[in-house]
């Protein structure tokens, strides 16, 4: 369905944003591989997330809704998932795929991994390579490592030393769940460190993991295999990645100022406020806390006049969902932002290098894709007027939908529909904000 943004009175309010897509991808498959029940609460019912759970279910976990976000999962203990009937659909999610995938090489079964038009096209052989080092082995797949495939779990699966060639948690995720079944230590070296939910949840569900730095920006994650996974209880924390939409709409919009509450703020996500920071964002933060490891926090926006700065390629990784954002963020700052090393976002829900230049331009934005870096030519206003193509993509979705709140002209979106798969809500609760959405 089609949506169209208009310029919006200033938004004020506070809301809690739906819980984190990561954490929350995590918990269920956690829970699965554990013995015991696990409770998570805040769980984000989104469909990416929705997919995971049902994949768990078909991997012989007992998955069960027992209220508004709260969740219970019976695990089968490590290596012990069954064989699924049918393909395991993840939809559009490529996080619950891969990290899926790498729970699954641990086991001995074979399962059929499959998801819509967008995932069909996105890369897996950066996680089967590592995963057939451990053992597992690919039986069936569409040309070049793509969905969809199955999917055959080591009988003994062997630890191993892997340094992956991209800073990707997905990639590290996948070799760790592996390792989980694999006897001895499973390690990962990463150039430039990615967030460490998975690190955290594992030792919050009875693992030994270490991690250690590894030159000027990486890590070294260790895993001890064959543990005691035992049920934990999980609170999942507000999404940064989707607070990031009514913050910049807070920032852009005259006027404004808002609150979210519960905002995770573990620092391997936080690289777009310390971006909006460096242009002259007000975003504070007070009643800081800790949930099993992830730091949280209270968030207050206010409108600002942003100023154009440069990204620092070393950042990507603590931001790398939010760029599509931030390009908004940059539209209506004064001066350039020069964002460098951007090359991941081409393999994302859809290329969003070239998604986001598109959006930008045809509402009469000056871009340029230069190699890996994007330059967006900031002029504190945003002429607006353009249909935006959303590509089967969430983020450029919401990002178009926020840009047209404070743009001269309204901003049209071809399509809301992906937007459920990390924030049902975001349509309603920017509304309650006071955005005008029609
Ligand atoms: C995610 C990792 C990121 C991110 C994705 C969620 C995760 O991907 O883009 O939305 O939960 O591990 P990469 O780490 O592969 O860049």
């Amino acid at each position: 369905m089609p949506l169209e943004a208009r310029a919006s009175q200033a938004l004020s309010g506070r809301v809690r944003v739906p819980g984190d897509k990561s954490i929350s991808h995590r918990a269920l498959i956690l829970g699965a591989l554990a013995v015991g029940e696990t409770r998570i609460s805040g769980l984000l019912e989104g469909e990416d997330v929705l997919n995971t759970a049902k994949a768990m279910q078909a991997l012989g976990a007992q998955v069960e809704r027992t209220g508004a976000g709260a969740w219970t999962v019976r695990g089968v203990g490590v290596g012990g998932f069954a064989a699924p009937r049918e393909p395991l659909d993840f939809g559009n999610s490529g996080t619950g795929c891969r990290l899926a995938m790498g729970a699954v090489a641990g086991c001995p079964i074979a399962a059929i991994f499959d998801g819509d038009a967008s995932l069909r096209g996105r890369p897996m052989r950066r996680i089967l390579d590592p995963l057939a080092l451990m053992g597992a082995s690919v039986s069936s797949q569409a040309d070049g490592g793509r969905l969809p495939m199955t999917l055959q779990g080591a009988r003994d699966p062997l630890p191993i030393v892997y340094r992956t060639p991209v800073a990707s948690a997905q990639i590290k995720s996948a070799v760790l769940l592996a390792g989980l079944s694999a006897p001895g230590v499973t390690t990962v070296i990463e150039s430039e460190a990615s967030r460490d939910h998975t690190e955290l949840m594992l030792t919050h569900f009875g693992a030994k993991v270490t991690s250690a730095n590894e030159g000027a920006h990486g890590r070294k994650i260790s895993l001890t295999g064959q543990p005691e996974l035992h049920g934990a209880n999980v609170v999942v924390p507000a999404d940064p990645s989707s607070a990031a939409f009514p913050i910049v709409a807070a920032l852009i919009v005259a006027g404004s100022d808002i609150v979210l509450t519960d905002v995770m703020t573990n620092p391997l996500r936080t690289g777009l406020f310390t971006t909006l920071r460096e242009m002259g964002a007000s975003i504070e933060e007070s009643n800081s806390r800790n949930d099993a490891g992830e730091p949280m926090a209270e968030v207050r926006v206010r409108a600002s006049n942003l100023r154009g700065v440069t990204v620092p390629a070393e950042r990507a990784p603590s931001m790398i969902d939010e760029y599509l954002v931030l390009s908004v963020a940059a539209a209506f700052a004064e001066g350039t932002t020069t964002m460098k090393g951007l090359q991941e976002l081409r393999v994302k829900e859809s290329d969003r290098l070239e998604a986001t230049a598109a959006m930008l331009r045809v509402n009469g934005v000056k871009v340029e894709i230069s190699g890996d870096d994007m330059i967006v030519e900031g002029k504190g206003f945003v002429p607006g007027g353009g249909l935006v193509a959303t590509y089967m993509d969430h983020r450029i979705a919401m990002s178009a939908l926020v840009m047209g709140l404070a743009s001269d002209a309204p901003i049209k979106v071809d399509d809301t529909a992906f937007i459920a798969t990390s924030f049902p809500d975001f349509i309603p609760m920017m509304g309650g904000l006071g955005a005008e959405y029609a």
